[in-house]
């Protein structure tokens, strides 16, 4: 089965990330008749306008009544004709453009069909189906041919059935089901109190999506041991006792590693989900580390530490309010002396993949000129040096002054 990999900007229901409108039916394996029962119920339930219910549904499975679905197949429209003919069940979506209680038009009632049918398609995806509507048919042909009354509008034809093996179908087909679905952002959909105002999520609703959707070692940020530039600027300068705050911990690899090294480890990051898997990791590791929920921007936490690591978050900062805020909360959990080691993409990175920033030596320096001194920022690699696709990082030590 193929996996539709999604970009989604806050947590959704796993139901309405996983549904999609597939090309690669299983031809071979019918529908229960109770399946396609709890589908139909699902759309009953959808809301509408004057509660009217304008929508009808025409079900034909091939399984029982070859000679209707094959009705419905040969009205779609021959692109549609070359997948759908391995969906063991069609249903057509009807509606009535006429409200029943005042004999007006109902000019929801095409609305109203939609979402009852989408509906329908989420039934289908929770009960393991997949589902894809069509509005490629022809609509006279399929009123002839099956008799549809012709008050009513017909909105689509739904094929209902299994995703098949992707090697199974069509070639044509292939490239289409394994490719990521692809939304307008939502800055690009959604207006803030006045049209033309622009919206944007919180930033740590798409972390959090993003923890949810991938599993820690598929991040592209994943790495297992301790990166080699705090390894190496640990061991030079003999640190491994104190206090250090794993900053935007994420699956919390470099918090484990430093308190097996002997620091007394806090790790935060603004993703729970996040958290949460540091902290098994911390358990799973036997090591004791404070995990903990924490928006740096706004940081709640108390303490003076004597180590801060940023591996990949102030990176993520483009908004100067947003780099303000956090050069405060480093000048407030730092201890006197404290030092801050910050690892950020690297100017010379130009892959498109990333984070919305990127740094030279210069740049830090001028960001941190009051109350920090760079002690060195030196060109590195985020992950191993030797794999081309490793992106250029810059390493900075900066300590408190
Ligand atoms: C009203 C409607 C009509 C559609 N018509 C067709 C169609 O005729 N053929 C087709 O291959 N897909 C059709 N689609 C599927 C869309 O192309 C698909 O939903 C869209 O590309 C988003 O992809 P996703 O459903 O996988 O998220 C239709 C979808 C809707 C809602
Ligand atoms: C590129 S990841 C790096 C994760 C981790 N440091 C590592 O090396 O595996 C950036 C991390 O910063 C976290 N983050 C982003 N914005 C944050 C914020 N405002 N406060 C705290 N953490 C944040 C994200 O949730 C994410 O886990």
């Amino acid at each position: 089965m193929a996996q539709q990999r999604i970009n989604v900007q806050a947590p959704i229901e796993r139901l309405f990330a996983k549904r999609w409108s597939t090309r690669a039916f299983d031809a071979a394996k019918p529908v229960s008749a109770e399946q396609v029962a709890s589908c139909l119920e699902a759309a009953r339930w959808a809301p509408s306008c004057f509660g009217a219910e304008p929508w009808q549904y025409l079900v034909v499975d091939r399984f029982y009544d070859a000679a209707s679905w094959q009705l419905v197949l040969d009205a779609l429209a021959p692109k549609n004709q070359l997948w759908a003919a391995h969906a063991p069940v069609l249903i057509v979506t009807t509606t009535d453009p006429i409200f029943p209680h005042n004999g007006k038009t109902n000019r929801w009632a095409e609305y109203d069909a939609g979402q009852a049918t989408q509906c329908l398609c989420l039934q289908a995806e929770s009960l393991g189906l997949a589902s894809h509507q069509m509005g490629g048919f022809d609509s006279a042909a399929l009123s002839s041919a099956l008799a549809i009354p012709e008050n009513l509008q017909i909105m689509s034809v739904t094929a209902l059935g299994y995703v098949a093996d992707l090697a199974t179908i069509d070639a044509d087909f292939q490239p289409m089901e394994a490719a990521s679905r692809t939304r307008k952002p939502l800055s690009e959909i959604v207006h803030n109190g006045r049209w033309g105002t622009t919206y944007s999520p919180p930033a740590a609703a798409g972390w959090e999506a993003r923890y949810q959707e991938t599993s820690a070692e598929q991040l592209p940020w994943f790495y297992p041991e301790l990166d080699a530039d705090f390894a190496r600027t640990l061991t030079d300068r003999s640190l491994n006792r104190g206090t250090a705050l794993d900053l935007g911990c994420g699956p919390g690899t470099q918090a484990v590693a430093l308190a097996k090294m002997g620091f007394s480890v806090t790790a935060s990051d603004v993703s729970s989900s996040a958290v949460a898997s540091a902290r098994v990791l911390a358990e799973q590791e036997q090591v004791d580390i404070h995990c903990t929920v924490d928006n740096v921007l706004d940081s709640q936490l108390h303490g003076s530490f004597d180590l801060i690591i940023d591996r990949g978050v102030f990176h993520c900062f483009p908004n100067p309010n947003d780099q303000q805020a956090y050069l405060n909360s480093m000048a407030q959990l730092l201890a006197p002396d404290g030092l801050l080691l910050l690892k950020c993409f690297h100017k010379d990175e130009t892959s498109e993949m990333g984070p919305p920033c990127r740094y030279n030596e210069a740049d830090i320096h001028r960001f941190f000129a009051n109350g920090f001194e760079l002690i060195e920022s030196r060109d590195s690699y985020f992950g191993s040096p030797d794999c081309e696709e490793s992106p250029k990082a810059l390493f900075s030590i900066l300590r408190k002054a």
